[in-house]
């Protein structure tokens, strides 16, 4: 009998298809030798110094101090990470953008149970997808993540072409007095509308940081937008490409004009610096009426000559294509509404309702008892025919799967793949996925006071 190593196992996985059907979770993990030494990930209350003068207490993170670490898995080799509960609340995790098995997706009552004070969750997966992820908590996010959750997660693919620094960048803001103290996550009155804003913005927790790399050197810019509402709008002062979107590879590259991303959603770019010494490269956000410079890089060192035309494209992570002949329509009317669920809501409640999926107030992060917004047959291709009736853009985001853009009334799309759309007011857009992984799937907005107060739902995948 053949001893079974990670490389023979990973080979099954493969032959059993990449969520490893009908192999089971136990299947993929059924030996020591394959699920490697989980990294601890423990919750913990900190005090940082956020602004740049003075002392934030009650700042959420993950690990002893500072910001939450970036983490890095390989395309195809199992990952695993033990959450340790440090904070005085019940708390997950869910991995954003990762095609995992149901069991780890980190939702509270629909996936796993929380995980209270003192409590450990271990979670182990392998990620089929190379690119940029973030990982957050599923519960009383708008404190969770306001106050600090959220992190960066790169997949590396030993296939990607070379550059010659990374930079990986969490973006996101902070709701915070004059005393440097954190004040109410939200005001009612703008939840209903486009969300409470941040009054400190951050680029990995600081504010406008600068970077070093190569004169004339190639850098990956990982961007991830983990803010719980800012929509930005990227533009570049320099030269720039854009090669990645929400953890796919663009299907063409193309210069960074403006690019607008919300909550949830990802950047990579190929930047090439200038060529003297001690130029800055910068991104900027140009979203309101006050563009707003988030970080530098500056060259340093002679010019090393290089060319972004030279970079090979990304290989495309292996998202199934939709059959169009047979896809379903499922149709998914954002809007706003009047009725009042709010009392059903758990798992951080904000206590009101002012917004509807196909006109439900959805009760929250945990459905039950509302039954799921359609049960999708596995294997099937589906195309989530969206539509927004309200005057915002909300970031949709859905767990377990990726789509494609198919089509948008607002003009045409290039066929991105990803977790996360941001749709403009009065648009209709196409999204089209094939449903190849089983279970419940969350589907909400990213803007978390919008995804608390009735833009969450799920689809069930059996
Ligand atoms: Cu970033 Cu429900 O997730
Ligand atoms: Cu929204």
């Amino acid at each position: 009998m053949a001893i079974l190593t990670r490389r023979n196992l990973l080979k099954a996985s493969a032959v059993a298809g990449v969520y490893g059907v009908g192999l089971g979770l136990a299947g993929r993990f059924n030996n020591a030798e394959a699920a490697p030494e989980p990294q601890i990930l423990k919750t913990n209350k900190i005090q940082a110094n956020i602004s740049g003068d003075g002392i934030t207490k009650d700042v959420l993170t993950y690990g002893k101090d500072g910001a939450p670490p970036v983490l890095r898995m390989k395309k195809g080799e199992p990952f695993a990470a033990r959450l340790v509960n440090g904070i005085d609340e019940p708390t997950t995790i869910h991995w954003h953008g990762l095609r995992i098995p149901n069991t780890m997706d980190g939702v509270p009552f629909l996936t796993q149970p929380y995980i209270y004070t003192g409590g450990t969750f271990d979670y182990a997966f392998t990620p089929p997808d190379a690119g940029t992820f973030w990982y957050h908590p599923h519960c009383n996010t708008l404190i969770q993540m306001g106050h600090g959750m959220t992190g960066v997660i790169v997949v590396d693919n030993p296939k990607d072409p070379e550059f010659d620094t990374e930079i990986v960048v969490n973006l996101r803001d902070w709701r915070m007095g004059g005393d440097n103290q954190f004040i109410a996550q939200f005001k009612p009155r703008d939840s209903a509308k486009s969300g409470t804003y941040g009054t400190v913005r951050t680029a990995n927790w600081q504010i406008e940081p600068q970077y070093d790399a190569p004169s004339g050197g190639l850098v990956r810019l990982r961007l991830a937008n983990t803010d719980v509402t800012r929509i930005f709008s990227f533009k570049a002062d320099g030269d720039a490409a854009v090669i990645a979107i929400d953890g796919n590879p663009v299907p063409k590259r193309f210069p960074l004009d403006v690019l607008q991303l919300g909550p949830g959603q990802r950047l990579e770019l190929a930047v090439r610096m200038p060529d003297s010494e001690g130029a800055f490269f910068a991104i900027n956000d140009v979203h309101g009426t006050v563009p707003k410079t988030l970080l530098k890089i500056r060259a340093v060192g002679t010019s090393l000559k290089r060319n972004i035309g030279d970079l090979a494209a990304l290989e495309p992570n292996p998202v199934k294509v939709i059959d169009a002949s047979t896809a379903e329509h499922l149709p998914l009317i954002l809007s706003a509404t009047a009725e009042d669920t709010a009392d059903n809501s758990i798992c951080g409640s904000l206590g009101y309702s002012f917004w509807a999926i196909n006109k439900v107030p959805w009760p929250g992060d945990t459905p039950d008892p509302t039954a799921p917004l359609a049960e999708l047959k596995l294997g099937k291709s589906y195309v989530i025919d969206m539509e927004n009736l309200t005057p915002h853009s909300h970031p949709i985001h859905l767990h377990g799967m990726s789509f494609t853009v198919l089509s948008s009334t607002v003009g045409p799309v290039p066929p991105f793949v990803s977790d996360t759309y941001l749709i403009q007011p009065n648009e209709k857009v196409q999204l089209g996925f094939v449903a190849d992984n089983i279970g419940d799937w969350l589907l909400h907005c990213h803007i978390i006071e919008h995804q608390k107060t009735g833009m969450t739902s799920y689809v069930r995948v059996v």
